[in-house]
């Protein structure tokens, strides 16, 4: 056998193998590139059930448009487990149109602007609390915390209660591959979320948990395992996504001196450093879909019934679709195609504003109040997967130097 045929075979066998559940996110991007390389933009895993994967950033955008042939419903994550699906993520038009309807109340073009002076308030009070440290960790004191208080805002959440959702959310995360524990934190958090939107039928609000508790679908009310639904859908849609984007974005900048100057001497490029990291970064590295019927991608059949991994992370970096893509390029914005980052068509992101405003608020003033942060160790920092597909940071210690 020649060499060639035995590399080609031995990557098929570790596509075969690929799943996100034994990788690294630095492993698995390797092995896309690999792949594409090796004129393979469509390849094969047997983990999981078995799915396809797409890389190339323009058979994933067509997919996208195509929703009829590529299908959310009833998951997008694999394995496929017995769960009430997550509206509006896991159902397709026109139930989709419907939840997607229901939770445009909540996120829409305004909402960064109705939100956005109480978040910087609370990354001001962040702030604060890393001068008063001196030694963190800027994901538990400081990127976690954001987008919680981002999405009480966003539904209605009093403050005192952030202590709880923020305990709920911690053990959602935790034990979300434990097949004990994690349905029954999964259950808690819809509980406490049931038990708001109830309590607003008595003391109504101008608030999304009273928007909730009279809204209909298919003009009857929402029952109550809908409601929990929608609650976990908005935390595990808005909160580890937005965590794992802010992180990496903290750690860019803060590891290169010469990235940081720029956007201190000139703010106006904050929304260009978030766009890139966000595409080096992928936090969703990709979610499944189900083809409705057979299709052929990339020289490559797939069955009606397959399931399919839309590898958002491997689109970002196709270099047919961005030149030089494992490089952080501050410039790269003019002309640039639009980053698979958020998804695309009619199960585009509904939080990618209020996300983008959240980056750029807490990167805008930790510039100008404590651009002195040092990461304590940036060379040995690494992307892991923590679940769903998502890839991030999971600890970043850094310091303010002695005054
Ligand atoms: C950096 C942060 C975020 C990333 C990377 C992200 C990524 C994504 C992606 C890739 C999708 C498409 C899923 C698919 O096509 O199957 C999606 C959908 C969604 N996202 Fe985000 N998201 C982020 C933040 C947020 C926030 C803050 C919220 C809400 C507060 C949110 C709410 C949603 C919802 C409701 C959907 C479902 C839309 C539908 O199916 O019609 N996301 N998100």
């Amino acid at each position: 056998m020649s060499t060639d045929t035995q590399a080609q075979q031995d990557l098929q066998e570790r596509l075969k193998q690929y799943t996100s559940y034994e990788s690294t996110p630095d492993e698995a991007l390797s092995l896309f590139q690999e792949a594409r390389a090796a004129g393979c933009p469509v390849a094969h895993s047997e983990k999981l059930g078995g799915y396809h994967l797409f890389l190339d950033y323009d058979d994933v955008r067509r997919a996208h448009a195509d929703h009829e042939t590529f299908a959310s419903s009833p998951s997008v994550l694999r394995p496929l487990v017995e769960r009430p699906q997550f509206p509006p993520i896991e159902y397709d038009p026109p139930e989709q149109t419907q939840w997607r309807t229901l939770f445009a109340h909540a996120l829409n073009l305004d909402t960064p602007k109705r939100i956005e002076s109480e978040v910087r308030k609370d990354v001001i009070t962040l702030i604060e609390g890393l001068q008063a440290k001196r030694n963190f960790d800027l994901v538990d004191d400081f990127a976690e915390e954001v987008p919680l208080f981002a999405l009480c805002e966003v539904l209605g959440f009093d403050r005192e209660k952030r202590g709880e959702i923020r305990r709920l959310t911690v053990d959602m995360h935790a034990y979300a591959e434990d097949p004990v524990k994690g349905p029954a934190a999964f259950m808690a958090f819809a509980e406490f979320g049931i038990a708001e939107v109830m309590s607003r039928l008595e003391d109504p609000r101008d608030d999304y948990l009273t928007y909730l508790s009279t809204a209909t679908i298919d003009g009857r009310p929402l029952t109550p395992q809908e409601l929990g639904a929608t609650m976990n859908s908005l935390l595990n849609a808005g909160h580890g996504t937005t965590v794992s984007g802010l992180t990496s974005l903290l750690y860019e900048v803060y590891s290169r001196p010469e990235l940081k100057q720029r956007l201190i001497d000139d703010p106006s490029l904050i929304p260009a450093a978030v766009e890139e990291s966000m595409r080096l970064h992928t936090p969703f590295f990709g979610l499944y879909r189900r083809a409705t019927k057979d299709v052929t991608v990339g020289g490559v059949e797939i069955a009606e019934g397959d399931s399919i991994q839309m590898c958002w992370a491997a689109a970002n970096r196709d270099p047919k679709s961005f030149e030089n893509p494992d490089e952080f390029d501050l410039d790269r914005m003019p002309g640039r195609k639009r980053l698979m980052t958020f998804g695309f068509g009619i199960h585009a992101c509904m939080g990618q504003p209020t996300a983008r405003m959240e980056m750029h608020v807490a990167l805008e003033e930790l510039l100008a109040r404590v651009p002195d942060i040092e990461l304590d160790d940036p060379a040995s920092v690494r992307h892991e997967f923590a679940g769903s597909e998502t890839a991030l940071i999971t600890r970043l210690p850094a310091r303010l130097p002695a005054r």
